[in-house]
């Protein structure tokens, strides 16, 4: 049996080594909040954090991944959707269909931690998720009113331009 470590307890599971890291968190450990999209590292929504890294798992070999990494899921950011890119993105009522939100989440609270008061320019780098209903704009301004510790009031949700204007 091989061991991952997953939102803080180790997990067993019996896999080929090759076997895409989303499979086994799904299938193996039923983790079923990281989703499938596109299998190709394009859209983002099977991402999970791997000791802190936002890490596309569809094309991640379960064997890469030791034990002694720790993987988080969706499932795993707070006991009671707590956290506070969770509570933004409720607050904001971000999701349409939903699907792509996991993978959104997870991107979103690994930039927040390596950049607490991330740029635009800095969201549009690190958060290339791709969502099909279009929820960008609801993304971004729920990522500000988490940097401005959750009030939607003092948020600074208008978005700078390169060239300096805003909308
Ligand atoms: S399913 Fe992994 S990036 Fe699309
Ligand atoms: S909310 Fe539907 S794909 Fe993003």
């Amino acid at each position: 049996m091989a061991k991952l470590n997953v939102n803080g307890k180790v997990r067993e599971f019996e896999a080929e080594p090759d076997t895409p890291l989303l499979w086994v968190l799904r299938e193996q450990i039923g983790l079923t909040g990281t989703k499938y999209g596109c299998g190709v590292a394009q859209c983002g929504a099977c991402t999970v954090h791997i000791d802190g890294v936002a890490t596309r798992t569809c094309v991640r070999p379960v064997s890469s991944v030791s034990p002694n990494e720790k993987v988080v899921t969706i499932e795993g950011l707070s006991p009671n959707g707590s956290h506070p890119v969770q509570k933004a993105w409720a607050k904001l009522d971000v999701p349409q269909c939903g699907y792509c939100q996991s993978g959104m989440i997870m991107a979103v609270t690994a930039l927040l931690k390596a950049k607490p008061n991330p740029s635009d320019a800095d969201i549009n780098a690190a958060i290339t998720n791709i969502c099909r209903c279009g929820t960008y704009n609801r993304i971004r301004a729920a990522i500000k009113v988490v940097v401005a510790g959750g009030n939607t009031k003092s948020a600074q949700l208008a978005i700078q331009h390169a060239d300096g204007s805003t909308t």
